[in-house]
């Protein structure tokens, strides 16, 4: 704690700039749930030593309130522009990443994005995924394991990703078939699992709005690498949260959302086997709910 942090309230309870961590924090009430209580102090104590450390001018705040004004006024049902925000700052990998602590061996959670939606149709093992007949086809293929190396069996794999122009069926709600490069599959007693979309291709987060502004006044790109998401839930497992990505993807190493991690970087080996171009493999390693690392 910062020595300002430490300073103690004035008897009079009045404000100070020494003292306004402590005098924030002691209007308290007493029945506040103490997780809420103990979140919003360090809170206050994160906010003021932040403002005090880089001497926080009144035209850099005011900039501050009209940039989260505009964060939320272009807030709809569709577009969550605080999710991008948490997830260009990096703090959604970071909450992920306190949160999905696992043992070496099992695959690792990235970030969950904005464009999943729930109530996907289950499709049979090997269907194709793709509606709308653009991109390259590519064979997803593998099995799900619990950490020994057993198949598990009744796994629900949840897919989603970009069509080949990059965007979103959500995003184009008039252009692109419902549940387009979507599917959930069940897995049998083998573990195994397959299906058929398209090599996924890059894009950039939806950047027209306050947070493309601020990655732009940054000096960044809003590009995320190519990748296929997954959500794999079973009886008596850890949720995995995940994408697998495409190696060799320009955008591997400056994801605007911090997403990639090694183990996530999965091979597309090009087959040309039938309308297929494409295949990649890959097995996800799913942990005991009490397997943290
Ligand atoms: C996504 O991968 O779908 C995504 C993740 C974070 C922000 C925007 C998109
Ligand atoms: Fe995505």
């Amino acid at each position: 704690m910062s020595e300002q942090a430490s300073a103690s309230t004035s008897p009079s309870g009045f404000f100070t700039e020494e003292n306004s961590v402590a005098t924030v924090n002691a209007r308290m009430g007493r029945d506040v749930d103490p997780r809420l209580a103990e979140v919003m102090a360090c809170l206050v104590k994160h906010l003021h030593n932040f403002a005090r450390e880089i001497n926080l001018t009144q035209d850099e705040w005011d900039f501050g309130i009209d940039f989260l004004t505009r964060t939320g006024q272009i807030c709809t049902q569709e577009r969550q522009e605080f999710i991008l925000l948490s997830d260009t700052l990096g703090l959604s990998m970071l909450v992920d990443a306190i949160n999905n602590r696992r043992p070496s061996g099992a695959t690792e959670n990235t970030v969950f994005g904005p464009f999943h939606v729930e109530g996907c149709p289950v499709r049979q093992m090997g269907d194709q995924i793709c509606l709308d007949g653009k991109g390259e086809s590519c064979l997803f293929i593998g099995r799900v394991l619990d950490l020994d190396g057993n198949p598990v069996a009744g796994a629900k794999i949840d897919v989603w990703s970009d069509n080949a122009e990059g965007y979103y069926d959500v995003q184009q709600p008039d252009i692109q078939p419902k549940w387009n490069n979507r599917g959930v599959f069940v897995t049998g007693a083998d573990g195994r699992y397959s299906f058929v979309g398209i090599k996924p291709v890059s894009y950039p987060i939806p950047d027209d709005g306050p947070v493309g502004k601020m990655l732009n006044s940054l000096g960044r790109h809003p590009y995320r690498p190519a990748h296929m998401h997954y959500m794999v839930r079973a009886e008596g497992f850890q949720k995995l949260v995940t994408h697998t990505f495409v190696g060799g993807d320009p955008y591997l190493n400056s994801d605007t959302v911090f997403g990639v991690k090694k183990t996530l970087v999965a091979p597309f080996t090009r087959v040309e086997s039938g309308n297929t171009l494409w295949r990649s493999d890959y097995d996800f390693v799913l942990a005991r709910p009490r397997q943290k690392r």
